[in-house]
């Protein structure tokens, strides 16, 4: 406890925090676990006007949760409020997809809810914050949103791939029947939708490769890469509802290793392209890295044979045709 007392609050807001991933996320960050057990917080939760009463819930249940890192809670329905001094920024708040629809079918609808919300972060948040885009099409709302934020660091701006990492090494660890902890160094490349690429060709288990698998070219293409890839849809499909908890845990997953560090483990992140692997610079691309002490260093110069160069292709194209369509937002 004395040492609780030491630390000074970190502040982290939440958009969309009455939605269904809001809700399973702040509990948990409110609980330590995305700062750790001596990480005093303060929640900023910013939702829409109509949404008030249930953040005003949220926060009478946060409150009767006792949960001795909470320092306080700031709800609001104004991003310049919502963002003020902010050392983390998780922007989940936007529509999700409903059955039948791809995620690129959100842009429209999403799109400009970056704009405003990169404007807001560039003209208030913490200079050194870190900001993750969950709500989709996640990396092209990144994009949008680091273009209306100039006074910021690019390096300040990510999006998520972490919940399709996550999918593919439960995947690869049920197949090979071994732990899912087992298994490391497996990526998830480029865009987070259906042309995204999971590439186990450098996995280790217990640190050792795989090449039963590497092998099964026929597993990998046939099987894998498309249940990966296809994982939101079928859950859509069987929930009636995209996902909520896993996609929460995947931010923590993110976003604690970002700030706390990955301990040599690699992890995918979708990042501004800073031109490595040929991918046009400044699009927002999932790329194998390495994070220490709050910052990420990408993994370079891993071999691309034919197969991976056509992938990561697809999704670039894909990235390029999404940054097209709202190149008119980009300012
Ligand atoms: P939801 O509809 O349950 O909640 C969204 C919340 O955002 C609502 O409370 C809504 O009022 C709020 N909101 C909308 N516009 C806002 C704005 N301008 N400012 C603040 N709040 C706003 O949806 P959900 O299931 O929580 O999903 C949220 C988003 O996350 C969707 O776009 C979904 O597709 C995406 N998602 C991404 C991933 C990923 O891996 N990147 C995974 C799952 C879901
Ligand atoms: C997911 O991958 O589960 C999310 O992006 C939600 C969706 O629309 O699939």
């Amino acid at each position: 406890p004395e040492e609780l007392i030491m630390k000074s609050p970190k502040r982290i807001a939440i958009t969309g925090a009455a939605g269904q991933i809001g809700y399973a996320l702040v509990f948990r960050i409110a609980n330590g676990d995305l700062l750790g057990p001596d990480q005093p917080i303060i929640l900023h939760l910013l939702d829409l006007p109509h949404a008030s009463g249930a953040l005003r819930g949220i926060s009478m249940e946060l409150e009767d949760c006792a949960f001795p890192l909470l320092d306080k809670v700031v709800i609001s329905d104004d991003p310049h409020v919502a963002f003020r001094d902010v050392d983390i920024a998780i922007l989940v708040g936007a529509q999700p997809r409903k059955k039948g629809m791809e995620r690129i079918d959100l842009l429209e609808a999403n799109a400009s809810i970056f704009v405003e919300q990169g404007r807001a972060l560039n003209a208030v948040a913490n200079r050194s914050v870190k900001v993750l885009v969950v709500g989709n099409p996640a990396n092209t709302n990144a994009l949008i949103a680091m273009t209306a934020a100039p006074d910021l660091d690019r390096s300040c701006f990510s999006a998520m791939i972490r919940l399709d990492q996550n999918r593919a090494q439960a995947m690869l660890a049920s197949h090979l029947d071994k732990p899912v902890d087992s298994i490391s160094q497996l990526i998830v490349w480029g865009n987070h939708s259906p042309t995204m690429f999971a590439d186990y060709r450098f996995a280790l288990v217990y640190g050792h490769s795989v090449p039963f698998v590497i092998q099964n070219e026929q597993w990998n293409r046939e099987v894998f890469i498309k249940t990966v890839a296809q994982r939101g849809t079928a859950i859509i499909e069987a929930r009636g509802q995209s996902s909520a908890a896993s996609a929460a845990n995947a931010a923590l997953d993110h976003m604690r290793d970002w700030v706390c560090g990955s301990n040599d483990r690699w992890v995918s992140m979708a990042l501004p392209s800073d031109g490595s692997y040929d991918i046009e610079e400044g699009i927002f691309f999932g790329v194998p890295t390495i994070c220490r002490s709050g910052s990420i260093e990408r993994i370079r110069d891993l071999d691309i044979n034919a197969f991976a160069r056509e992938r990561l292709q697809l999704a670039q194209d894909e990235l390029r045709q999404e940054r097209d369509a709202i190149r008119h937002l980009l300012v």
